[in-house]
């Protein structure tokens, strides 16, 4: 069943053009990797997908389980259970986590969820993450670490549990075992047969989640698709082979991610776009 379908979409934002005839399917189940170098549109994708009112669709569609989701608001696509879990996730102090998990979980449900129920749900949730209860009553995201705020987005995805889950850079500021548990509450979720659309520069979390899917993004378009071994060609090449097999130039983005030995593409990619 296709559950995601984007057609020809173009988006731009603050007067700049920058997905520019994206076209993209996922089906039930699918986990989704999203390849490709900075500043080509990938997060632009997943903020239109959600509705993030900066990012303005110019034209296309998107459907969601037959639906079309652009005329619907951010908290209807919220409820029709799409979620984001953002590369940099605000700060919202007086606001409690809890609270705020408690009124997400109920938007979605037709009768209140119960603070007993509310509160074995966060104590399950908690443990199985292995982070302290008391994440839970702080005001969301106030004063958390890179990697708490990450975390965080986590532990609302799975407390949600989202038909689609789209995770940006969610591994970025991630020790090896924060990592290890973002990639089991994901495989906990895809055993449930929800999908994913996952953006990461690092072959590690992929490794770990093992999509069966790979699109690769380069200036506002997906250029490719194809299965995982996608990801061990960029990790071990580059894009560069993009340009020559494709056809398509790659222009570089002024803003670099701290460059890292096990960044999937980066580095090769600067080699390439050298010469
Ligand atoms: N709100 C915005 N206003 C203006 N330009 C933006 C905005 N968001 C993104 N861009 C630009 O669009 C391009 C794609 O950005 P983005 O989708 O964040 O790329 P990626 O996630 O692939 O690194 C970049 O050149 C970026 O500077
Ligand atoms: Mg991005």
């Amino acid at each position: 069943m296709d559950e995601l379908v984007i057609k020809d979409l173009f988006v731009s934002a603050d007067g700049k053009m920058i997905l520019k005839g994206l076209n993209l399917t996922v089906k039930k189940g699918d986990v989704y990797a999203i390849l490709g170098p900075n500043g080509h549109g990938k997060s632009t994708l997943l903020n239109a997908i959600m509705g993030h009112p900066r990012y303005q669709v110019e034209s296309g569609t998107i459907t969601f389980n037959g639906q079309d989701i652009l005329s619907m608001s951010v908290d209807e696509r919220s409820r029709a259970g799409i979620f984001l879990g953002m590369q940099y996730p605000s700060e919202v102090p007086g606001v409690v986590n809890a609270d705020f998990i408690k009124a997400a979980l109920n938007a979605r449900r037709e009768k209140p969820i119960s603070a007993m129920e509310l509160y074995r749900l966060i104590d399950k949730t908690s443990k199985q993450m292995g982070i302290s209860l008391d994440m839970a009553n702080r005001s969301l995201n106030e004063g958390f670490s890179g990697g708490e705020k990450k975390r965080n987005e986590i532990f609302q995805m799975t407390l949600i549990e989202p038909y689609l889950s789209m995770l940006d850079e969610i591994d970025s500021g991630l020790d090896v075992d924060a990592l290890q548990v973002v990639a089991n509450q994901i495989n906990e979720l895809k055993k449930k047969g929800m999908s994913f659309l996952i953006i990461s520069h690092y072959a590690r979390l992929y490794s770990l989640i093992s999509p069966n899917k790979v699109a690769i993004i380069i200036d506002g378009r997906v250029v490719t698709t194809g299965g995982p071994e996608l990801i061990e060609k960029v990790d071990q090449t580059g894009y560069e082979w993009i340009s020559k097999e494709l056809g398509i130039s790659i222009t570089k983005e002024d803003k670099e991610e701290p460059i890292s030995a096990t960044s999937i593409g980066i580095c090769a990619t600067k080699e390439g776009l050298k010469k």
